[in-house]
């Protein structure tokens, strides 16, 4: 046996180091990082079987950024920005990831950070890491549209940064996730499916592949589904939705930011936008869970409702296809909807009489 530690290889430095001639913001300073990023792309045999087979499924698992969610990937860029620029302070609108990877980033980087946040409709893992990490967090009576539109305005009237996803610098890290894919799979994949709410990962996805494809990396570029929650759907129903309402609160969203750069990205991949019922979302939701040992927040799970949905209603056809489906966020971020779902633990006597009752064994 050899007494030598087994060094590993190159250790990874977070997503603008790797990627680094790709990542157009400044250079002027050091990464803000926390090494986000190399996320694993899990194959998903049983899932893709029990969704009828005959396709390649693979899952990129962004909950296992250093916040439990891929924005991670885009505020490592904006932070950076932001110190490049002089920003004291930084703030953004969020349905809860975006507040804490803001927060820990702005931790991390010595600036203060404002988050908003939509009162009474944040899962308790985002707030308790928000808090956490020192943010101001403000709960506002109205929606995330509203924050946004507020938190636009703060930036124009207070010298403090704008870090959602309007910023450019975000997409800019958010690309990153593309490559990945296409570095693990030698190529992009025939699809890939997501989530949608302010509409920035799609669009950052896209950017990714584009560039990748256009620079000669990959020979082709995935067609995108992406999948709106069914009572937050403005991009399929084509007009904003005033009062939004899902379980799946992270993408609980009436009118996206990045709606015009989602729509081209849907098009230019010839690949379609679809809405899916809460009921769908959480029975993909504990399916990747009790299928693969997966664990996603329900909004992450909505990619996944779609291909079940489009597999099922027949527009969707993936025989013989390598298909990736992006799940954001980590399934700890929303312990309350994980439990609520669940039958509760059964309570026993310390004793082995009780056990083995409950063991059905006599
Ligand atoms: N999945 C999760 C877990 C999210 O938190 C979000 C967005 C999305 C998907 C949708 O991504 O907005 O780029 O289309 N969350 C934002 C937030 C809005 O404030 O954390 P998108």
């Amino acid at each position: 046996m050899s007494s030598q530690p087994t060094r590993i290889p190159a250790a990874w430095q977070g997503v603008i180091a790797h990627y680094r001639k790709r990542i157009q913001i400044t250079t002027a300073v050091p990464p803000v990082t926390l090494l986000e990023g190399n996320t694993p792309l899990i194959p998903a045999p049983a899932l893709a079987k029990s969704l009828g087979g005959e396709f390649e499924l693979y899952l990129k698992y962004e909950g296992l950024n250093p916040t439990g969610s891929f924005k991670d990937r885009g505020m490592t860029a904006a932070m950076t920005q932001a110190v490049a620029d002089g920003a004291r302070a930084v703030i953004c609108a969020s349905t809860g990831n975006t507040a804490a990877s803001a927060a820990a980033y702005a931790a991390r980087a010595g600036l203060k950070c404002v988050v908003l946040v939509p009162e009474g409709k944040i899962a308790a893992g985002k707030l308790a890491g928000a808090l956490s990490y020192g943010a101001q967090v403000i709960s506002i009576n109205g929606s995330f549209d509203d924050g946004l539109r507020m938190v636009r305005e703060a930036a124009q009237q207070a010298p403090i940064a704008l870090v959602n996803s309007i910023n450019p610098a975000r997409l800019q890290g958010q690309k990153t996730a593309a490559f990945e894919i296409c570095d693990v799979l030698g190529g992009a994949p025939d699809w890939l499916c997501l989530p949608v709410g302010n509409a920035g990962n799609i669009s950052a996805y896209w950017l990714g592949f584009k560039e990748y494809h256009a620079d000669g990396v990959v020979a082709s570029r995935p067609r995108l589904l992406g999948a709106q929650a069914a009572g937050a759907a403005p991009i399929v129903l084509g007009h904003v939705v005033e009062h939004p309402e899902t379980v799946a609160t992270a993408i609980r969203i009436g009118n996206p930011a990045r709606w015009h750069e989602a729509a081209t990205a849907l098009e230019e991949s010839d690949g379609h936008i679809c809405a899916v019922g809460d009921d769908e979302i959480l029975a993909a939701y504990r399916q990747v869970a009790q299928l693969e040992g997966v664990f996603c927040e329900p909004s992450s799970a909505a990619g996944l409702a779609g291909i079940a949905k489009g597999l099922r209603e027949g527009w969707l056809d993936l025989r013989g296809m390598r298909v990736v489906c992006v799940l954001t966020g980590h399934g700890l971020k929303d312990p309350d909807t994980a439990i609520r779902l669940s039958v509760a633990p059964s309570i026993i006597e310390p004793n082995m009489v009780a056990l083995m009752k409950q063991l059905k064994i006599t």
